[in-house]
């Protein structure tokens, strides 16, 4: 079940605007240009904006996400129309067919046991092509930027238009390495409603992340920097191995 900031139609309504203007995204663009992509598999699509923009360079994009909400403000997005929308995850990636699997947004970090990334890594790999490459990022752990998710550091009023103001702030809720948990507040400023969102991230150092691709029969092409986020994320970039 993914997390009611994803899945709760009043939350997902305002993940774009929470989120900006997505710098972190151009990465991933270069990154199918860099490595020749023409069919790819955006897993944990959420709203959306990746496998839109994609889809509006001609290529083959399948965007994969159990969250309906965030799947239905995806859709409304121009270019949606290109895309083939797939409610599920990662179980639900058509076989065979993709010469790259994206996850944006350390949706890497959601599969919270071994057992869940594992069969991830393996969907991915029953995904792609003889070659094919998975590209995700994920946060590292020794950067610990959970520190900053709290109230102080996070809270701001977000105009959304018609919709009135609306005030969101993080709260850290547990610290247990490799577990953080933390809950997303938004008071809905018209009306004063709070709708709240528990989450709990895994973060796998390098050896980890290592390890589980070469178990699901991957080889590590290159560890990058994330441009617009330096020293916090690990950028993995991994092939089927032959
Ligand atoms: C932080 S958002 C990132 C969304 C998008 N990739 C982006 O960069 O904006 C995490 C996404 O992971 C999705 N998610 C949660 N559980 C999942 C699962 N089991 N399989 C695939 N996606 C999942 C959520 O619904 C949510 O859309």
């Amino acid at each position: 079940m993914p997390d009611p900031l994803f899945a709760d139609p009043r939350l997902a309504a305002l993940y774009d605007l929470v989120e900006g203007e997505r710098p972190d995204l151009d990465a991933y663009e270069a990154m199918v240009d860099e490595l020749g992509a023409r069919s790819i598999v955006d897993l944990g699509c959420g709203t959306g904006t990746l496998a839109c923009r994609l889809a509006g360079r001609r290529l083959t994009v399948r965007a994969v996400d159990p969250a309906v909400a965030s799947l239905a403000v995806a859709a409304a997005k121009p270019g949606a129309e290109r895309v083939e929308w797939i409610r599920g995850g990662p179980e639900a990636i058509p076989a065979g067919r993709a010469d790259l699997v994206l996850m944006t947004g350390n949706v890497a970090q959601v599969f919270v046991t071994d057992a869940e990334w594992e069969a991830c890594l393996g969907h991915v790999a029953a995904g792609l092509t003889a070659g094919g490459r998975v590209g995700f990022e994920t946060r590292v752990p020794g950067a610990r930027v959970w520190e900053a998710w709290t109230r102080a550091h996070t809270e701001r009023t977000i105009d959304t238009g018609a919709g009135g103001a609306v005030t969101v702030w993080c709260d850290l809720l547990d610290v247990a390495p490799p577990y953080v948990s933390f809950r997303w507040s938004h008071r809905f400023e018209r009306d004063g409603t709070l709708v709240t969102s528990d989450s709990t991230l895994r973060f796998r150092d390098l050896d980890e992340l290592r390890g589980s691709l070469d178990a699901a029969g991957f080889t590590v092409d290159d560890v990058r920097d994330a441009p617009d986020r330096p020293g916090l994320e690990y950028v993995v970039v991994a092939s089927l191995s032959p």
